[in-house]
């Protein structure tokens, strides 16, 4: 059974979900922020993120892959750009993503708002896998560092499946357990 033990439950990510909603609300003082979240890992934090941020935002949705099949490696690329649209020019935006591993995706995200017009560009991620290598970006507003650990729950997925999971799980594929058997 490759499903590993709890590694965040769901009463400590509502409680650090309810924080980051508060230093948002603070740093934009009611000014108007445009929400972005990226699909479909980012799903289930962005909505409990802005459950808990009650002034008048805007939400639009991208959905991008960098990791493809059955894999806990990311291919290297981020893909689907050619979808993207939103009411992103003269706007600040704060993209909102499940985690942050190598950085690409947030810093490809980040530089292609500006390429548009974003006026600002801020970043909030659940999770920040503290990684060997530096990563190409920073992350603003961060619930959690973790180590650098596969992990599934709470909208992150091992091709496709655990999404659903209230709590964030360790994930060890049944190939990496017969790689370190011996
Ligand atoms: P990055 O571009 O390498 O920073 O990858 C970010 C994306 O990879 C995240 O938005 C996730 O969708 C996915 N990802 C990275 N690490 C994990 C993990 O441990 N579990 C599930 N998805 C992950
Ligand atoms: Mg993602």
């Amino acid at each position: 059974m490759p499903l590993g033990e709890i590694l965040i439950s769901q009463k400590e990510i509502g409680r650090r979900t309810k924080m980051l909603a508060n230093e948002i609300r603070k740093h934009y003082q009611g000014s108007p922020v445009v929400f972005l979240g990226l699909l479909n890992g980012g799903l289930f934090f962005l909505a409990d993120l802005l459950r808990n941020i009650p002034d008048p935002v805007e939400v639009e949705c991208w959905r991008l892959k960098s990791y493809l099949g059955e894999t806990v490696h990311s291919s290297g690329k981020v893909n689907g750009f050619e979808h993207a649209s939103g009411h992103f020019k003269g706007n600040h935006v704060v993209v909102v993503d499940d985690i942050l591993d190598s950085g690409l995706t947030l810093s490809e995200v980040r530089a292609h708002l500006l390429n548009i017009g974003a006026q600002s560009v801020k970043t909030c991620v659940l999770l920040d896998k503290k990684r060997a290598s530096s990563q190409p970006v920073k992350a603003d507003w961060v619930g959690f560092e973790i180590a650098n650990q596969f992990v599934v729950g709470y909208g992150m997925d091992y091709n496709g499946y655990h999404r659903n999971l209230p709590d964030i799980h360790l994930f060890v594929p049944e190939t990496a357990k017969t790689e370190h058997k011996f």
